[in-house]
């Protein structure tokens, strides 16, 4: 779908949106022909301009038949017309209509820009494995024009653009199956950021068995596919942020469970196992596409868990980076494992201030949460207060959990420094403590566990069912908020 900014409605426009708010909607000049009766069945239909409200009529206009869709929005909150320009495109995507006029004229420079990405984004979809679509369920909308909107909303729309590519590559990479992306396909496809000017390192098996990741190889070490390290680097600053923002991810391209296999029903989900990978490849699409003024490092750790005759045993145990050992009760807490070297070797190599890392971590945090909301754990007041605005800010919500060494001490084995799970109780809490215990002192780090947040079972506002892009719009802005003033 191609976005423009336009002083005059496009003669090829189908579609013609309107968003009003609750007390603008009574005297709203529409400029339409039939303006009156358009407000009239609005109205019939209960349409009051109430934030979230939409409404869509077929009207005669300009001697055609086109859709109205009227959408009301609370007064001056950005995230709203986010949603306003998602629920547009979820309502004609696939309805036979080929252009959106957005009226421009009643809205911000930002806000226009907002609709615009809100509707890029909701309109991500993946066909490419559908040959036999019908007709009436393809696409059909290729372009949308904001009109009269203020002239600087173009600019903006420039960073909004590199954010929803950004949002784009995570859900490209989530979506895909474990057959077409796994560890050495995941680096592939994110080799085009280095048109963006990122630079991308790569370590390979021998590379990590060099440096002593027996943690992240153990859980590889099953799979025909081998285990790679992602690195990616975006400098804007041009050297002047000493120590760079570190951002790592997860990427299990397929967790089985491993020897403590997981059961088959829904196992096919564990393909999205990868969405903290996905979301830090992602973000640093984002980044580097808007030419941020900021100094972040993006480092993936990407493997297989499989299980199979080389395949790590329960009760297995192996040494990290960092020297620390490890007893791998079960194969199926792999997360911790990959993070953990990832983890080490990132603050040895670069030094970050700060290190975020994200995770599909735990299933216990989707017991606690849900899809609402990320959980967050931090070592770090600042830090976690940073984020969870940037969430708040960008639509990506987090919830602090606590960190305490009453909860250390439940991941102490008696043979080991420690082992890969916890017990009864607070899994995804042990699971943080266990990352925690990689951190070294004076570095403010905090963990995301998103297992809940990758994946959704029904449309939301900016993406449809699957994959939803989690992450990326929180670290961009979490980025922007706080390292490029
Ligand atoms: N990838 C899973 C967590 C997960 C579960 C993500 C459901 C998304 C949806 C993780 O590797 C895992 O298996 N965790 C175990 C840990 C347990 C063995 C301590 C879990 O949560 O059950
Ligand atoms: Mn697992
Ligand atoms: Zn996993």
């Amino acid at each position: 779908m191609k976005i423009d900014f336009a002083t005059a409605r496009p003669e090829a426009a189908d579609v013609l949106a309107f968003i009003v708010t609750k007390s603008s909607f009574e005297t709203f000049e529409f400029p339409l022909e039939k303006a009156q009766m358009v407000r009239d069945t609005a109205k019939l239909a209960r349409f009051k301009g109430d934030a979230g409200q939409s409404f869509l009529l077929i009207n005669e206009e300009g001697g055609k038949l086109v859709r109205i869709v009227l959408l009301g929005v609370a007064e001056g909150d950005a995230g709203d017309y986010q949603k306003a320009g998602g629920d547009i495109v979820a309502k004609v995507q696939t309805s036979g209509a080929k252009h959106i006029a957005i009226h421009g004229a009643n809205l911000s420079a930002k806000a226009a820009a907002e609709v615009a990405y809100g509707a890029t984004l909701r309109n991500w979809r993946m066909d490419k494995y559908r040959t036999k679509l019908a007709e009436t369920s393809k696409p059909t909308v290729h372009g949308l024009t904001v009109v009269g909107a203020p002239a600087e909303a173009a600019d903006l729309w420039t960073s909004y653009k590199a954010i929803a590519d950004g949002v784009a590559l995570t859900k490209e990479l989530v979506t895909e199956p474990a057959n077409i992306i796994y560890p050495e396909s995941f680096v592939e496809r994110c080799q085009h950021l280095a048109d963006l000017g990122v630079e991308i390192t790569v370590l390979d098996v021998p590379a990590m068995e060099k440096l002593g990741m027996g943690a992240l190889l153990g859980v590889g070490q099953g799979s025909r596919r081998p285990s790679r390290m992602l690195i990616m680097k975006w400098d804007g600053t041009g050297g002047m942020q000493e120590r760079p923002v570190a951002l790592v991810g997860k990427g299990v391209t397929f967790d089985t469970g491993g020897i403590s296999i997981k059961p088959a029903a829904g196992m096919e989900d564990m393909k999205w196992d990868m969405g903290g990978a996905g979301a830090v490849a992602g973000t640093m699409k984002a980044l580097a596409g808007r030419k941020a003024k900021a100094y972040v490092i993006g480092v993936c750790g990407l493997v297989e868990n499989m299980p199979d005759g080389n395949a790590q045993r329960p009760g297995d145990i192996v040494t990290s980076m960092s020297g620390q050992t490890i007893e791998v009760l079960n194969t199926d807490a792999e997360g911790r494992l990959v993070l953990c070297d990832a983890l080490h070797w990132t603050q040895e190599n670069y030094n970050p201030e700060y290190i975020v890392d994200l995770a599909t971590l735990t299933g216990a945090i989707i017991v606690s949460l849900g899809s609402e909301y990320a959980g967050l754990f931090s070592n770090s007041d600042e830090l976690a207060d940073k984020l969870t605005a940037a969430g708040k800010a960008s639509g990506d919500p987090l919830w602090r959990f606590p960190l305490s060494k009453a909860y250390d001490k439940m991941i102490d084995s008696p043979i080991a420094d420690m082992k890969n799970i916890g017990g009864k109780g607070a899994g995804s809490i042990t699971a943080a403590q266990f990352l925690g215990r990689f951190i070294k002192d004076g570095v403010k780090w905090a963990h995301l566990d998103i297992a809940g947040t990758v994946w959704a079972d029904k449309a939301g506002p900016v993406w449809d069912k699957g994959a939803t892009g989690f992450g990326v719009r929180l670290l961009d802005r979490f980025v922007a908020d706080n390292f490029e003033s």
